[in-house]
């Protein structure tokens, strides 16, 4: 699938963009579930939803239990001081996570293709592990910030592992919040992780106490604007951000994370899957 070239490039600079991976029809069925889902949610259940994320300490157990369901996140903006919402409802998802890659066939027909399991075969991975799935949709106006992080840091294996997959369902720009990374960031080493406490909390443990790099949005780190149907591939280690949407066009992105199944999973990794419901490859499972 990947070319010796595009092989190297992923090495050194730590991720590799692929236009045109996905159809424009593929894409169009993504944004058509995506915004069903958030359709869908009927009055009583987005209000659960924002009542249960109006409570700190609610919003770790919603959080921590999302690992094999189909859940909403608002944006951080979505509400004001008295937890009302500022944006119409569908303005004001964050994000779907973070299992839907499973239980929606939609989204699991949409990612498990043979193209992406070759693309994950020639980086490396033996036994792929479909461990988590995001629908971000990066709202006008209020689409928040993703501040520096490496994927590691949340999905850690030993060793390390994860590769994301990242996907313009809309077309990202510097306009409306694409991704930046940082080339060659990858061979810095993890700098920290989030693991679950035992007592029902997370904590992120500092590994290396050096800053990422000044810069901002500028040099070293570079955009990443992508077309619709662009596959962005990010080692786990590399540095990568967004910026806020101030713009009037939503960025609408689907992120899958990959980890290797022959590596050591910490059981205190946040992710974990119930016994029922182990993390599958990129076979699909036959129609019920
Ligand atoms: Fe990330």
């Amino acid at each position: 699938m990947l070319t010796e070239d595009q092989k190297k490039y992923f090495d050194t600079e730590g991720f590799l963009k692929l236009p045109g991976f996905f159809s424009a029809q593929a894409c169009s069925e993504m944004r058509d579930w995506a915004h069903g889902q958030v359709e869908s949610l009927d009055g009583a259940a987005l209000k659960s939803v924002f009542s249960t994320l109006n409570q700190t300490r609610s919003t770790d157990a919603y959080f921590l239990e999302s690992g094999d369901q189909v859940r909403f996140f608002l944006e951080e903006d979505a509400l004001d001081a008295d937890g009302a919402l500022t944006v119409a409802p569908e303005r004001a998802v964050n994000k779907i996570g973070h299992a839907q890659h499973d239980l929606a066939p939609t989204v699991s027909n949409f990612c498990r293709t043979p193209q992406m399991a070759a693309v994950a075969e020639d980086l490396g991975l033996k036994t792929p592990h479909l461990l988590q799935s995001m629908l971000i949709f990066k709202q006008p106006h209020i689409g928040g910030e993703v501040v520096c992080h490496q994927d590691a840091t949340f999905l850690y294996t030993e060793p390390v592992s994860v590769i994301g997959f990242w996907v313009a369902l809309e077309t990202a720009t510097v306009e409306n919040g694409c991704l930046y990374a940082l080339p060659g960031g990858h061979k810095m080493g993890l700098k920290s992780r989030f693991r679950r406490t035992g007592d029902g909390s997370v904590t992120m443990d500092t590994l290396d106490p050096r800053p990422w790099p000044e810069g901002g949005y500028d040099d070293p780190y570079v955009p990443l604007e992508a077309e619709v149907g662009t596959l962005v591939v990010l080692h786990g280690l590399l540095p990568h951000k967004s910026a806020p949407n101030r713009s009037d066009r939503s960025r609408l992105a689907f992120t899958l994370h990959v980890v290797e199944g022959e590596a050591a999973y910490p059981q205190d990794n946040w992710l974990i899957r119930p016994q029922g419901m182990p993390p599958r490859g990129f076979e699909v499972p036959p129609a019920t």
